[in-house]
């Protein structure tokens, strides 16, 4: 029997199709205590720079009411490390933000980014959060975390995701190999982006991943499970008011 797997929900995109129209519903904080009572671990939350999704609000809201830890995703910023070291939320991941893009793209190039990164990671571990750094699964970043003293670090899976047949076991060896390398090196492994139920399995069955953080797939399937009991529920009231 290999340890437990976490799995931590990220709730952006409940976020998204709320601020579609600006007011409360659907609240990512009610998503959050759903996914908690489904079995989550951990919430994600990805606060942005230009706020697309998650907001300050919420993030308030979350650490006042979440009884699971939460995981700050966060870019390299001075904004958002006064934020995180304001908080204090249990881990903050640091990923690459690019305003044009439209979700996370790649890993953070650690590697190359040494000096701007250190002095992050280094204040989010003073103050007792769990930083991890969203790397490729690539020998030369795991070396990077190792020299910045990055208690975690999470595999973009996005490459993953996107691949089939040998291409995907390929990129999945690629995951699991760098998964050991972290662990060997005391490093806890996390993994995320992409996820689904076709493609989870083959990497939860990597024993040396602590953790796996799951988002836009999460989110997309509790609409399409979820809208039979909301047009039922909607049917059922107009009913009702006729007699
Ligand atoms: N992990 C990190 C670091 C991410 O940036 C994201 C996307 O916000 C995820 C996991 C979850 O990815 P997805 O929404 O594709 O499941």
């Amino acid at each position: 029997m290999t340890s437990p797997l976490r799995l931590g929900v990220n709730i952006d995109h409940v976020a998204t199709i709320r601020n579609a129209r600006g007011g409360m519903h659907p609240d990512p904080v009610r998503a959050a205590f759903i996914a908690a009572e489904a079995g989550a671990d951990g919430i994600t939350a990805h606060l942005r720079e230009d706020r697309r999704h998650i907001t300050d609000e919420d993030i308030d809201r979350l650490m006042e009411r979440l009884t699971i830890p939460l995981n700050l995703e966060m870019a390299a910023t001075e904004e958002m490390l006064e934020i995180a070291l304001r908080h204090r939320p249990h881990a903050a991941c640091i990923v690459p933000e690019k305003r044009e893009e439209r979700t996370t793209e790649g890993g953070l190039d650690a590697a190359g980014q040494d000096n701007l990164l250190r002095p992050f990671v280094s204040r989010l571990v003073e103050a007792n959060i769990r930083v991890s750094l969203f790397i490729e699964p690539d020998p030369r970043q795991i070396e990077a975390a190792i020299r910045l003293k990055a208690p975690v670090v999470e595999f973009h899976t996005g490459l993953y995701a996107a691949l089939e047949g040998d291409e995907q076991a390929r990129e999945l060896n690629r995951i699991a190999d760098a998964a050991a390398l972290a662990t060997k090196n005391g490093i806890e492994a996390h993994a995320g982006h992409g996820l689904t139920f076709d493609n989870v399995v083959p990497i939860a069955a990597i024993p040396q991943l602590a953790e796996l953080n799951i988002g836009h797939f999460l989110i997309g399937e509790a609409i399409v499970t979820g809208l039979d009991a909301s047009v039922r529920r909607m049917r059922g009231l107009m009913d009702e008011a006729r007699g």
